[in-house]
């Protein structure tokens, strides 16, 4: 994987990724420490980790059992690099059966929420005593630690849940301190970075934004650079972040599909030409777009339709750009991850980010690509970025298009807009905006008989949709308060025209998806 070479990572820290899905959490568990850390794999060379001088290693859990055939393993010379490490569950196990002590295979299983006795307060209990609850999910356990090592938690099933080797500056722990069920453990974590490893937290919102600019002054040089934006928090800070680097030489494209909503194309022009005086090509493809989806009402076809129009839009404006020699991308740390530790220069293909103009022969830039979401919001508010833009939901490449059911127009677009816009507001205003994944409005492909003021109506219905989520895989509808939904109810009904009822989406995904399309 390649690497900038950030002053912000003078306190580096690599975790060895054994395939435990809690990875990507102990990773934000030390960032959250103001800790610069990466995910490497398991077999990552000695000497390929040393060179990269890090202060310390995790080495995560994962599904396997070292008794396996074919388990994953670092090379024992690891544990005299005179490295600090921290083993978690497999971590540990592996470090336990390495360096001499017995590991047994799971008979006495345990999942779950666990009462562990800290025996040993001093080294990475420091400050934690007694009896805590920790998340547990184990086969293999460590019975007896290796020799030099002192046990300092145990569990019912568990005779070692916590070990510590403080002449070799080697812990092991057999619970998870990554996850939320464990409270106290990012102080665990932090014990271990700041006591144990020395560190002290160099590592912030502003130290990152210095030595990204410093890295892409260096790696653009005098060439040019074309970042697609499309109101989003990724690329909107892309840009605002290569723009502090490179000033005139970053041209932004923004491309306004007309499925955007209520005056969102205005607010992102204001921002960047006004705000932050970013050199922008503004196109108003809204009837290219409108006439391309006449007729359309096939969910993966609109879908087809948008992104390909959209490539080839903006690959129009891109070519006129000349000498261009980057395209910024607002690629986060968990799509390099998805895309396999190996494989970081994958390019994203959401439309809302514009695809790579081929024959261009662009280089692709990602400075955003070792941070994780939280960290982008708190760099785009160091940035300068609106609040409005740090804190925005999530909002679909294909917008508003994914949001009609049936046929596109331009009218019912422009009913879908208001709405939204009403639900959006009154979300706001109750104050739940930033707990919701998303919090939108549907045109359904639905109309319905009302009365307004002794006449009969036959009109349109409006769906809202609240969702709370984690990580978007799976979601649960929100309970709004029924004040709000009352509120949200009675504006769009008395102001936008044609619409005489609106329903409230009460599915989680799965089986539903988010979006309706
Ligand atoms: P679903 O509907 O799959 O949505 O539950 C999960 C999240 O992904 C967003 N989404 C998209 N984002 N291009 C995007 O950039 C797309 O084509 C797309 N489809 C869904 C959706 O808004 C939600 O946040």
């Amino acid at each position: 994987m390649t690497h900038s070479n950030q002053a912000s990572t003078e306190e580096l820290v690599l975790i060895l990724d054994f395939g435990g899905q809690y990875t990507q959490l102990i990773a934000r568990r030390v960032r959250e420490c103001n800790v610069y850390c990466e995910i490497v794999p398991f077999d990552t060379p000695v000497a390929e980790v040393v060179a990269r001088s890090p202060k310390a290693l995790i080495l995560s859990g994962g599904p396997a059992s070292v008794y396996e055939p074919g388990a994953p393993a670092c090379d024992p010379e690891i544990y005299n690099a005179s490295l600090p490490i921290l083993g978690i569950c497999y971590g540990t196990q592996l470090m336990a059966h390495q360096l001499g002590g017995n590991v047994s295979p799971g008979e006495n299983r345990e999942y779950g929420k666990t009462q562990l006795d800290v025996l040993d307060s001093d080294g990475l209990f420091y400050g934690l005593s007694g009896q805590l609850i920790c998340w547990m999910s184990h086969g293999d356990l460590v019975e007896s630690a290796p020799a030099g090592f002192k046990v300092t938690a145990k569990t019912a099933n568990t005779p070692v849940a916590a070990m510590e080797d403080r002449e070799r500056n080697l812990f092991g722990v057999q619970f998870h301190p990554e996850v939320v069920h464990t409270p106290w453990g990012t102080e665990l974590v932090r014990n271990f970075l700041y006591r144990e490893c020395g560190l002290k937290g160099l590592w912030t919102a502003a130290s990152f934004i210095e030595t990204a600019v410093h890295d892409i002054r260096e790696q653009v040089g005098t060439d040019r650079v074309i970042c697609g934006v499309s109101g989003g928090i990724d690329s909107c800070t892309t840009a605002a972040l290569v723009h502090r680097a490179i000033g005139d030489q970053l041209t932004c494209i923004f491309v306004n599909h007309g499925l955007l909503r209520l005056n969102e194309a205005e607010k992102v022009r204001r921002m960047f030409e006004d705000h932050f005086h970013i050199k922008l090509v503004y196109v108003d493809a809204e009837e290219r777009f409108l006439t391309r989806l006449a007729g359309i009402t096939d969910p993966e076809q609109k879908r087809k339709i948008i992104g390909e129009e959209f490539v080839r839009v903006f690959e129009e404006h891109a070519g006129h750009i000349q000498d261009a020699k980057y395209l910024a991308q607002g690629t986060l740390y968990p799509d390099v991850i998805e895309s396999g530790t190996k494989n970081a220069a994958v390019i994203k293909s959401h439309h809302n980010v514009g695809g790579l103009p081929e024959d261009m022969n662009l280089k692709v830039l990602e400075p955003l690509k070792w941070l994780f979401k939280d960290e982008v919001r708190k760099v785009a508010a160091e940035l300068g970025l609106p609040e409005d833009m740090v804190w925005r939901q999530p909002f679909p490449g294909p917008g508003l298009g994914i949001r009609i059911v049936g046929e596109v127009t331009k009218q019912r677009l422009d009913t879908l807009r208001h709405a939204d816009d009403i639900v959006v507001d009154e979300i706001k205003k109750a104050g739940l905006y930033r707990e919701l994944w998303m919090g939108f409005a549907i045109l359904a492909p639905i109309r319905s008989v009302g009365v307004m003021g002794d006449q009969r109506t036959y009109a349109d219905t409006i769906v809202v949709r609240a969702i709370t989520s984690q990580d978007a895989m799976t979601a649960d509808w929100a309970r709004l308060p029924y004040e709000v939904l009352e509120r949200i109810s009675n504006r769009i009904i008395n102001e936008v025209n044609g619409v005489n009822r609106v329903v409230y989406d009460i599915s989680s995904k799965p089986p539903a998806t988010m979006e309706w399309e």
